[in-house]
């Protein structure tokens, strides 16, 4: 059996809106031989003009690629078949294995290519007559009766969030959609197919048909832009929508927003992001007509990420009478998403909650660390009997209890089964499992997994609950190696890295949050960009993204963006070799900062220059990997000097780190920045440090991510695990005494005697910490992908037990296949189960006879000894 499935283009299967005349794309080789390894490609498309998938021309094939990839391929040339702008495919794949064995064609996939360009689009921007925070707007439109609807397909995007139904019902299940990117350059348009639902009336009878839209002002003219006074992107909320209905003759019709649109104040009289909403379900609107609002087309660009959905619902697993007296439901793990509840009642009967992550030391209801985010909804009945289901459309909340302020005939009325938590976030498939004999760490892993959820709305965020919910850069670089493990989270970060190459400022700096609203002017100077470990991201991410799927193009589209922050550090260095200027957040968080502030002791030139080192090593070896050769050569002879001035600069006579700090020692050792007898030193001083703290961790954010690699790759394997297992505080295990369920900002968020860090900062879902997931992957779990450039075909298996353990599974589900390892401690010998699917190769790596066996794909076990 050879077979190739789960065809892709541009990522997705089966994708319309395609902004590229040349997608990438990608299939999977199932087959039940050992030691598959693809030799060749070929493809056949054809064209279908008609909508209709029934309807194709002749098939046009491609030449025989010699190409072991079977991911991200670029789509190739095939002779007279071109793709082109609004142009629907379909297509198949077949492919030949090294010992000359041929597949069948595969199942046919399709894609459409949308080219967004100014020109293509006819509707207008519109909103209601009346400025308003929230709107309804609908038009009915009639479907030829004279014709056949072949396809239907709605083109559509907002100045704020928006729903959409289709005859009252949902035409998808996105929600906040277009989601938050760099407006004033990229305003995201999403595609929705909706013919199923058009023939669905048609076959009723109706040839006519209602769309209706909820509008609100999400991240366009929220709160959240209000940080400074000023909306960041306009103070209007607007709907854009290109309906095509194609008929069977080869019609073609375009219904677009316009003022035949109506436009009316819906039941939301109030919506924010961080507020929650206020909701009279008995309102009736009254409908006027929509007006245009002027926009700049130009920025309107094909969705290039993934879509937030609901992803799982939760029961209430306790009702609580808190000491204060207050109802509280706890829905048993902090998440991200929103209540939806089912009520009866009078017309006006009120339903009002609040939502907290934590109960105080006394058992109230704690929602101080929220700081301006009232987190409140307010929803009105419209009464009459029946049953009322709500859920938010404009909001969503950090959470794990809500409090019933108001419910008809009292909260304690209420009944648990009347509520469900809905977790949201961008819709990607999880790819991580991992389990083994320390239950601590298993749980340890899950609040890394709920931390990325509840931080994945969308943007890679730093808290979902407070009045920040921003893309912090330094929280998502130390984060993304994780991340890339757990989900499949390509087309996430190719959207967030799009954003954060539109927000570079014209000196190469990169702003502290992505979508950027901090920058701003302070006494004539320009702030909120330019700080080392955050605005490296620009090169990290990308590399990180590099590392994991071999995206060549992504890399190549954000290289000038890499370079460009690199010559920004250059111009700010002195020398263009030490960075000792500018504003830096330096080991964010630390517990060696003075009490009280949030900046650890490392001192910040110190760190700044080491990220500058990393960054241009990084860069380096990017202009390699594009065949920049000589750029890569000046930027290793840039590094060398960077390092030499690392080591004039923090290293005394004595051969050690001036700074005193774990982190001065962990960036030194794993930037590669130290002589090999400094090496040595550094290391030792580490290990003082840590003893110096009683066996315990004093990191930050920029440490942190590196203390048991740091240990583990410098032949103390030991020491990291008693760091990872050690439960006292501070430690990752730590807050599991305390209950979390997710990883916090702060080490000692509650302190051991159940008293608080300041509510000002103090958030319960922050995944900065849980970057040691990457180590728990590869260093306990064994999974590691090899040279970047086989495109995640190349595995390196080399599980490392210790701590104590003695089993340990792990796998992974990439694009080729499932990746896994299981490892356990019989008597003296150490067993490992590995599966390598299709078209990948690895080496496996056994820790305690140092043996090296190449294994190709399919199911292996092998047995180590001391
Ligand atoms: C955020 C962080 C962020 C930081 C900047 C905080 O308010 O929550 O995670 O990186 O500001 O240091």
């Amino acid at each position: 059996m050879l077979i190739c499935t789960d065809l892709r283009c541009d990522g997705r299967p089966d994708p319309r809106g395609v902004e590229t005349l040349r997608p990438d794309i990608g299939w999977r080789i199932e087959s039940d031989e050992p030691s598959v390894i693809q030799a060749a490609w070929q493809l056949r498309a054809a064209c279908c003009d008609a909508r209709s998938a029934a309807a194709i021309e002749s098939w046009h094939e491609s030449a025989w690629q010699e190409d072991a990839n079977s991911q991200l391929r670029v789509w190739p040339e095939i002779d007279g078949f071109k793709l082109r702008h609004d142009g629907r495919y379909i297509w198949q794949v077949r492919i030949r294995d090294t010992m000359g064995r041929e597949s069948d064609w595969s199942r046919t996939a399709a894609f459409e290519i949308y080219l967004s360009t100014e020109a293509f689009w006819q509707g207008a921007f519109i909103t209601s007559q009346e400025k308003r925070r929230c709107l309804r707007l609908r038009r009915c439109f009639e479907l030829a009766a004279d014709d056949t609807l072949v396809d239907a397909v709605l083109r559509a995007t907002a100045l704020g969030v928006y729903e959409l139904e289709l005859e009252g019902s949902p035409i998808s299940g996105d929600r906040l959609a277009p989601g938050w990117t760099e407006y004033h350059s990229r305003l995201l348009i999403s595609t929705y197919d909706l013919t199923g639902l058009l023939l669905d009336s048609l076959s009723r009878g109706e040839s006519t048909a209602q769309l209706d839209v909820w509008l609100g002002p999400g991240w366009h003219n929220g709160e959240l832009m209000a940080q400074h006074g000023q909306p960041v992107y306009g103070e209007r909320v607007a709907f854009f929508a290109e309906l095509e209905l194609s008929y069977a003759s080869g019609r073609r019709e375009r219904i677009l927003t316009d003022e035949s649109w109506q436009a009316a104040a819906g039941e939301h009289s109030y919506a924010d992001l961080y507020h929650g909403e206020t909701v009279d379900a008995a309102h009736v609107p009254e409908w006027g007509p929509a007006v245009r609002t002027p926009q700049d087309l130009t920025v309107l660009k094909m969705h290039d990420g993934l879509p937030v959905r609901e992803q799982e619902e939760l029961p209430v697993i306790q009702r609580i009478i808190t000491p204060a007296g207050e109802v509280v439901l706890d829905f048993g793990i902090n998440i991200s998403g929103y209540v939806r509840f089912t009520v009866w009642g009078e017309a006006g009967d009120r339903v009002r909650y609040d939502h907290a992550e934590i109960l105080d030391g006394e058992g109230n209801f704690y929602t101080a660390n929220m700081r301006r985010a009232r987190n409140t909804i307010d929803y009105r009945l419209a009464g009459g009997g029946e049953a009322e289901t709500f859920r938010p459309r404009f909001t969503f909340q950090g959470f794990r209890y809500i409090r019933l302020l108001d419910w008809p005939g009292g909260p304690e009325n209420a009944r648990p089964g009347q509520f469900r938590a809905v977790v949201i976030h961008s819709d990607y498939t999880e790819t991580a499992d991992f389990h083994c004999s320390h239950a601590g760490l298993v749980r340890l892993h899950q609040n890394i997994v709920r931390g990325m959820k509840g931080n994945f709305v969308d943007i890679p965020t730093d808290c979902p609950q407070r009045d920040e919910r921003l893309g912090w850069t330094g929280d998502a670089e130390v984060f993304a190696e994780t991340a890339l493990r757990l989900g499949d989270t390509r087309l996430f970060w190719r959207k967030w890295l799009r954003d954060m190459a539109a927000a570079q400022l014209p000196d190469g700096g990169i702003p502290h949050v992505v979508p950027d609203i901090l920058t701003r002017l302070e006494n004539g100077i320009l702030t909120g960009y330019g700080a080392c470990g955050w605005a490296d991201a620009a090169v990290i991410v990308p590399w990180r993204l590099f590392e994991r799927y071999g995206d060549r193009r992504l890399l190549a589209e954000h290289y000038p963006m890499m370079r460009f922050w690199v010559d920004y550090i250059r111009s700010r260095a002195t020398d263009g070799v030490l960075w000792d200027t500018g504003f830096h957040f330096g080991d964010w968080l630390a517990l060696d900062a003075e009490p009280g502030s949030y900046f650890g002791a490392t001192p910040n030139p110190l760190t700044a220059t080491a990220h500058y080192a990393w960054s241009v090593e990084l860069l380096a070896r990017a202009a390699r990997v594009l065949g920049r050769d000589a750029e890569a050569e000046e930027l290793t002879e840039l590094h060398a000097r960077i390092v030499s001035s690392f080591q004039n600069a923090f290293v005394g006579p004595d051969g050690r780190l001036h700074a005193r700090t774990q982190t001065a020692a962990l960036l030194a050792l794993q930037f590669d920045l130290l002589t090999p007898s400094q090496r040595g030193l550094a290391i030792e001083q580490l290990l003082e440090l840590i003893d110096a703290a009683g066996g315990a961790l004093t990191t930050g954010f920029l440490g942190t991510p590196w203390l048991c690699e740091v240990l583990a790759d410098n032949g103390h394997l030991d020491r990291a695990y008693d760091l990872l297992l050690r439960e006292d505080y501070p430690s990752w295990l730590y807050p599991l005494s305390q209950g979390a369920t997710t990883i916090w900002e702060h080490w000692d968020g509650i302190r051991p005697d159940g008293s608080l860090w300041s509510a000002d900062m103090n958030s319960f879902n922050h995944y900065a910490y849980g970057a040691i997931g990457s180590w728990m992957h590869r260093v306990i779990g064994g999974i590691r992908f090899g040279d970047p450039c086989r495109m995640g075909r190349e595995l390196i298996i080399a599980p490392h037990p210790g701590g104590g353990l003695i089993w340990a599974d792990h796998a992974l589900d990439t694009a080729y296949g499932r990746v896994s390892v299981h490892w356990e401690i019989v008597e003296n010998a150490l067993a490992i189960d590995v599966t390598i699917p299709p078209n990948c190769e690895a080496e496996l790596c056994l820790p305690w006879s140092g043996t090296k066996l190449r294994l190709g794909s399919g199911r292996h076990r092998h047995e180590d000894r001391k």
